[in-house]
């Protein structure tokens, strides 16, 4: 796996109720508007420690569009679907991206920020799980995710509702979004092993 199979991945991705789309200049001052009302809920987030205005936004699904064309990133900006032909765009749900790929494994890290308006629905998990699934249909055998210990609602989402297993606390591994050094949980999902080749066993064949 290298980075020509993220540049190859689909830029819209279908769930029950969401449709992904990769980003796009066009989606920044939603996004922003999306940031803005839920920043209590984003201490956590690093880029989103203040309000932002509409050009931020542009720039912000700008850059991203340009790491997913690198192959660097895959990023997801979830609306809830729309009706069969419609070609609207629904309210805006969340970002998923898939990022610190490490290609000899193949493993990377799921980061979601979602809207404080679609919270609690479900939604932000199916658009995470889809992602997920996507990683492994890549050829990801690992996709983890990194919480600060004092986030308790990401801690909640990524053990009970993405399914994913604790593993443990790294200690003093990265600074926080006030540069704070803390301890920070890392939880994973595995991509099922396939079953072993059947080989003849001896005195058959
Ligand atoms: C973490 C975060 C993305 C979770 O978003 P959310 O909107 O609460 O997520 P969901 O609604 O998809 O979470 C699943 C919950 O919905 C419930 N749910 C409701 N309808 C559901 C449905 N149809 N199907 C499945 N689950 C459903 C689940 O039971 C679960 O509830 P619980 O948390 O009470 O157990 C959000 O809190 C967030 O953006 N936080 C700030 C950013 C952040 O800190 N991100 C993490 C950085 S590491």
């Amino acid at each position: 796996m290298d980075r020509h199979d993220l540049s190859r991945a689909p830029e819209l991705l279908h769930t029950a109720r969401l449709t992904l789309h990769a980003p796009r200049p066009e989606f920044g001052p939603l996004f922003v508007e999306s940031l803005n009302r839920s920043l209590p809920g984003l201490r956590y987030i690093c880029w989103a420690q203040k309000a932002r205005d509409a050009n931020w936004g542009v720039d912000f699904m700008s850059k991203g569009r340009d790491y997913v064309a690198a192959g660097e990133d895959l990023i997801y900006c979830a609306f809830e679907r729309q009706p069969a032909g419609s070609s609207a765009l629904g309210a805006y749900v969340g970002r998923i991206d898939l990022h610190s790929w490490d290609f000899s494994v193949p493993r990377c890290e799921i980061g979601y920020v979602g809207d404080v308006l679609s919270a609690g629905r479900g939604l932000m998990r199916e658009a995470a799980l889809a992602c997920v699934q996507l990683a492994f249909d890549l050829g990801a055998v690992r996709v983890q995710a990194l919480s600060e210990a004092g986030n308790t609602r990401a801690l909640h989402f990524a053990q009970h509702a993405l399914g994913f297993t604790r593993e443990g606390e790294l200690r003093h591994y990265e600074r926080d979004a006030q540069g704070r050094l803390g301890t920070q949980v890392m939880f994973a999902a595995i991509k099922a092993e396939a079953p072993p080749l059947k080989r003849a066993e001896p005195g058959l064949a």
